[in-house]
């Protein structure tokens, strides 16, 4: 097999390469471990950026989003008993966030893409990378006891953290820089009606988020410690637990049935630098991850497509590669500033193990300041709003 460029997994950042490529013109194959099942039946973060708004809309596969998702103009954060505030993004920046899940995003891509006929193989395993410093790289997987070759001119390594595309770099090619966070995040989804919006709680008992995915899928966290387990955590525990870390008035409004799932995910923060070697591109979770408080994952993984996709497109369609060549510090940029937001939002808003009385009150009178300093919630909105593409 041959084609322009080989896009290995088939997450979000991957499918919507091949989508925006293929609009451009340019094929694509898309080599995805796991089954296509598998793949839509994982549950992740749901708030969207006006700029991915856009770049989702321009790609095609906005039709959707715009009928089901919910426009934000504000998100709120609870703390101090009764002391609430909106990140009002509207208000400061003109734009609202959107509520819409990345599994709907994920399934709206899948459709995408079978509309067109784009290749997409899932279950490709043993996805191995070779050549890739050369003109001429090709890549190898084995689907049905067979072993294929794609023969390309570039690799999109859009496979997530734990991918084979990252560590096909040389060792002392990368640099990385890491911090994992000494708790983790309960979530649950349940078949309730959500809040009208969607809430942070910094609470004593920890952090708390309520969250949502449509009039009818609530989408609830609450801080927990690493070594939890599942078990231990019955739905009604779950409800009592999370209504506690919410001001009376706002958990009275939770509406609380059982779960239909729950999971614990682990923070982390993780930046490879530089997002390129030789022909290979990374793009996504496989470059970098921000911890969940913020909501910057996905939105991270749609700017470094938009960026890499008009780096290819000028490349292929006007022989520039300029936009190549910059792929990696313009896409980097974006990301120090997510990986910043949502450290910050991190350390904002949840109880560390070793936080002493001078700590909480530095997060109180961040919260205080953002509430009552119209300069301090501007430049939150200004970044929880999502920086301009370049
Ligand atoms: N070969 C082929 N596919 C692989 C391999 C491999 N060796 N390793 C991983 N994959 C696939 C995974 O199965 C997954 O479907 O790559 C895909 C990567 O998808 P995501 O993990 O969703 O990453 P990405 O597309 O970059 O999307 C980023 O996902 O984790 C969230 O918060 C993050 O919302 C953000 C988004
Ligand atoms: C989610 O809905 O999963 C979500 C919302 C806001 C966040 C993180 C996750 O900051």
């Amino acid at each position: 097999m041959k084609t322009p460029v080989a896009i290995i997994g088939g997450g979000p950042a991957g499918l919507l390469l091949s989508q925006i490529l293929d609009q451009a013109g340019i094929d694509s194959v898309v080599l995805e471990r796991q089954s296509k099942e598998y793949v839509l039946a994982r549950i992740r973060a749901g708030v969207l950026e006006w700029g991915t708004v856009e770049v989702l809309r321009q790609a095609g596969v906005g039709d959707r989003m715009d009928r089901e998702g919910h426009l934000h103009d504000g998100t709120g954060i609870a703390w101090a008993g009764e002391r609430y505030l909106t990140i009002d993004t509207k208000k400061y920046t003109g734009k609202p966030m959107m509520a819409y899940g990345q599994t709907a995003i994920t399934e709206d891509l899948y459709a995408a893409r079978e509309a067109k006929g784009g290749i997409v193989i899932d279950e490709a395993k043993n996805v191995a990378l070779h050549d890739i410093a050369s003109a001429r790289p090709y890549v190898t997987f084995d689907k049905n006891g067979e072993t294929s070759r794609i023969d390309c001119d570039f690799i999109a390594g859009c496979d997530g953290f734990h991918g084979i595309s990252r560590q096909s770099i040389p060792n002392d090619a990368l640099r990385t820089f890491e911090k994992v966070y000494p708790f983790g995040w309960l979530g649950i989804m349940s078949e309730t009606p959500p809040l009208e919006d969607i809430i942070y709680a910094n609470h004593p008992r920890g952090f708390a988020l309520a969250s949502q995915r449509n009039p009818t899928l609530s989408r609830y966290y609450i801080q927990c410690a690493l070594d939890e387990n599942l078990e231990d955590w019955p739905d009604d525990r779950y409800w009592k637990e999370l209504k506690a870390r919410f001001p009376e008035h706002i958990a009275d409004k939770i509406v609380t049935g059982p779960s239909i799932e729950k999971s614990i995910a682990p923070l982390r923060s993780f930046v490879a630098e530089p997002m390129r070697y030789g022909n290979l591109f990374l793009a996504g979770d496989s470059a970098h991850i921000v911890p969940p408080t913020g909501a910057k994952g996905l939105n991270l993984a749609v700017s470094d497509v938009y960026y890499l996709s008009r780096g290819l497109t000028a490349h292929y369609n006007k022989g520039d590669t300029s936009g190549l060549n910059d792929y990696s510090n313009i896409a980097l940029r974006r990301v120090w500033g997510a990986e910043r937001l949502s450290w910050y939002l991190t350390s904002l808003l949840h109880r560390f193990p070793d936080q002493d009385e001078f700590d909480l009150r530095m997060q109180e009178n961040a919260l205080d300041h953002l509430a009552t300093s119209e300069n301090a919630m501007r430049n939150l909105c200004e970044q929880y709003v999502g920086l301009p593409f370049e």
